[in-house]
């Protein structure tokens, strides 16, 4: 396993000691919850705890069922107790840049019925500035997206690119939607204000910039050293 799998490894194994029994969980999507939904797989099996489980995309619901972790819907279980995602960027006041793999949207409303949520990330994420080195994913109505990405544009300061697959047709999300990733010349100055204006923008149907959306951060350095990142909200709940 390369140094960066292992780091996600670390990472995914951790996130699974705050999982107990009866939880309802939300599970992210990406290259390091996969490691989490193998550590939950081995819990499940060997601690024979009981969890439900709503999913942020279908790759992860497809992994998921694989492993036998027991999935339910958002609207069968509208309340989480705990949600583990990865994340593309993460600073310092855990404001958040997500959608690399186009799961934003999901990803949010999850997020958002969780009573916490921890995220996962391997070296590299943690940065001082939002969009310095990741573009900012948006999801999009296909109707009119061309007038959108004009909007996206000029109202957010940055640069859309409409993501596209090998074949050069725009990615299409599991809601259908389209993704622009978006390029900020010296980062995002203020997340807050980015993101409420690109969220008012017509044709917008989520931003990929996560505030107030993460309480706990779980990081592997370069040595693959776990690292956590508190919020006072953590410190008391994971106490
Ligand atoms: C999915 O849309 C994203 O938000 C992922 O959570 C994020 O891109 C992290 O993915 P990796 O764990 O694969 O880096």
């Amino acid at each position: 396993m390369s140094k960066e799998q292992s780091s996600k490894q670390v990472v995914g194994y951790a996130a699974a000691e705050y999982v107990s029994d009866n939880m309802r969980l939300g599970l992210g999507t990406g290259s390091t919850v996969a490691f989490f939904l193998d550590a939950l797989a081995e819990k499940i099996a060997k601690e024979k705890i009981n969890v439900v489980c709503v999913c942020t995309s279908q790759e992860t619901e497809d992994y998921a069922k694989k492993l036998g972790i027991p999935i339910s819907t958002l609207t069968e279980t509208p309340h989480l107790d705990l949600t583990v995602d990865g994340a593309d960027e993460v600073d310092e006041e855990f404001r958040l840049i997500k959608g690399g793999g186009g799961a934003l949207l999901r990803e949010k409303i999850v997020a958002a019925a969780s009573e916490s949520v921890i995220i996962i990330i391997g070296e590299g994420k943690y940065v001082d500035k939002l969009g310095s080195g990741f573009l900012l994913p948006i999801e999009v109505l296909p109707f009119g997206y061309a007038s959108t990405k004009t909007q996206v544009g000029q109202k957010g300061g940055c640069t859309p690119y409409l993501r596209t697959i090998e074949s050069g047709e725009p990615f299409i999300t599991d809601n259908g939607n389209y993704i622009f990733d978006c390029k900020f010349d010296d980062g995002i100055d203020n997340p807050e204000v980015t993101h409420s204006i690109l969220s008012q923008i017509a044709g917008v149907a989520e931003v990929g910039i996560f505030l107030n959306l993460c309480d706990l951060v779980l990081e592997a350095d370069a040595e693959g050293n776990l690292v956590k990142h508190s919020t006072d909200y953590a410190r008391n709940l994971f106490a």
